[in-house]
């Protein structure tokens, strides 16, 4: 019996207009345009002022179901992936649910940081291979915004708002769709990237807002140690599990952190940077939106085409990494 397998049929994201620039970031922290490009790639990122997580999720979702002429009725299952929910519950799947009269669906939310993506892409998948569902729409959003504090400069350049959704249905072709995936998540990274405010374990108090805790605490040096080992091995091991060489690979989707530890994943895969989807100059680390923020830009723009081989690979808090590869399949954008 042939294997069923899900595939991408359709993508979207939605970002803000309101942009933060690297000039913009000089007047307000020490530092300089010079420094924050050479350092992480990025020049300028996107901010919502007014709205939360599931505003950036729902319309990136209805975008996706614009291209991919079907209305919210049909979705069986909403995922979420974001470490920024509007609230603790009911989980932005839900409230993503009622805004987009998805009526027939069921949701949840995954959090495994800047990895949120790859984990509820694989997570949506076993629902359409075992045919519990035939339409899953995996969507990554974050409003980082929220929870970045605008007067720390080793941080606050780094992050962005955005969202960006897929549709998962199951593939008609065996060979294509999800083909294979690797992911990881080692607990002992905790102390590195965090947010320790707001949880059970230091519940919201003057205390809390006072030393700062409900913002992102990044050890970056430490970080990036880490994730540029991290994503480059794992990239690399999904290629040899599955015999591929650079030329085998269309595109290489990179969680967008820092273009230094995207370059290096690159090289160590063998690819040259055309075959490397690189956005971080527009948007920052949009943390779950990053990888199909590029999917959706790339197929929109018409280089991202049906048949392409991808490796999507992502590194983020908790430790969580990974890396998913496909044949891609939706229909070319018109
Ligand atoms: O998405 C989840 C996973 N996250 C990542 O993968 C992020 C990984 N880490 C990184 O991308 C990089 O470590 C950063 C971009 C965060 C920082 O770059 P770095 O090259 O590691 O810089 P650094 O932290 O070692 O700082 C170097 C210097 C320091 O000054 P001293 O101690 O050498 O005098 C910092 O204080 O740069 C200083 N610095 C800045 N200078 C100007 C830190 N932030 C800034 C800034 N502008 N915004």
């Amino acid at each position: 019996m042939t294997k069923t397998r899900a595939t991408i049929t359709a993508v979207g994201h939605w970002v803000p207009e309101e942009r933060l620039t690297n000039a913009d970031f000089e007047k307000m922290v020490d530092t300089t345009d010079e420094w924050i490009r050479t350092r992480t790639g990025i020049v300028e990122r996107r901010i919502l002022r007014n709205g939360a997580t599931s505003d950036l999720a729902a319309n990136a979702i209805q975008e996706t179901l614009k291209n991919r002429g079907i209305s919210a009725a049909e979705i069986d299952l909403i995922i979420v992936a974001t470490v920024t929910p509007d609230m603790f519950f009911p989980s932005t799947a839900c409230l993503v649910q009622d805004r987009i009269g998805a009526k027939n669906a069921w949701g949840f939310d995954v959090s495994a940081a800047c990895s949120g993506f790859p984990f509820a892409l694989v997570t949506g998948a076993q629902f359409i291979e075992t045919g519990t569902c035939r339409k899953v729409v995996v969507v990554g959003a974050d409003k980082m915004s929220s929870i970045t504090d605008y007067t720390d400069r080793n941080n606050c350049i780094l992050f962005g708002d955005a969202g960006a959704a897929v549709l998962l249905e199951p593939s008609a072709d065996s060979s294509a769709g999800i083909l294979d995936h690797i992911l990881h998540c080692d607990g002992s990274g905790e102390r590195f990237l965090n947010m320790h405010g707001g949880g059970s374990l230091n519940p919201p108090t003057h205390e809390t807002v006072d030393k700062k805790m409900h913002y992102i605490f990044q050890d970056g040096k430490a970080v990036f140690k880490v994730a540029v080992v991290g994503m480059a091995d794992v990239s690399a091991e999904i290629m040899e599990r599955n015999n591929l060489a650079g030329k085998d690979v269309d595109w290489l989707v990179p969680h967008q952190a820092n273009l230094r530890i995207i370059d290096a994943t690159a090289g160590r895969m063998g690819l040259d940077r055309s075959k490397v989807m690189i956005n971080i100059d527009k948007y920052g680390n949009t943390t779950a939106a990053t990888i199909p923020l590029c999917l959706s830009e790339w197929w929109q723009s018409g280089k991202l085409k049906k048949g392409q081989t991808i490796v999507m690979a992502s590194f983020g808090a908790g430790w969580t990494w990974g890396a998913v590869l496909m044949k891609w399949t939706a229909e070319d954008a018109r």
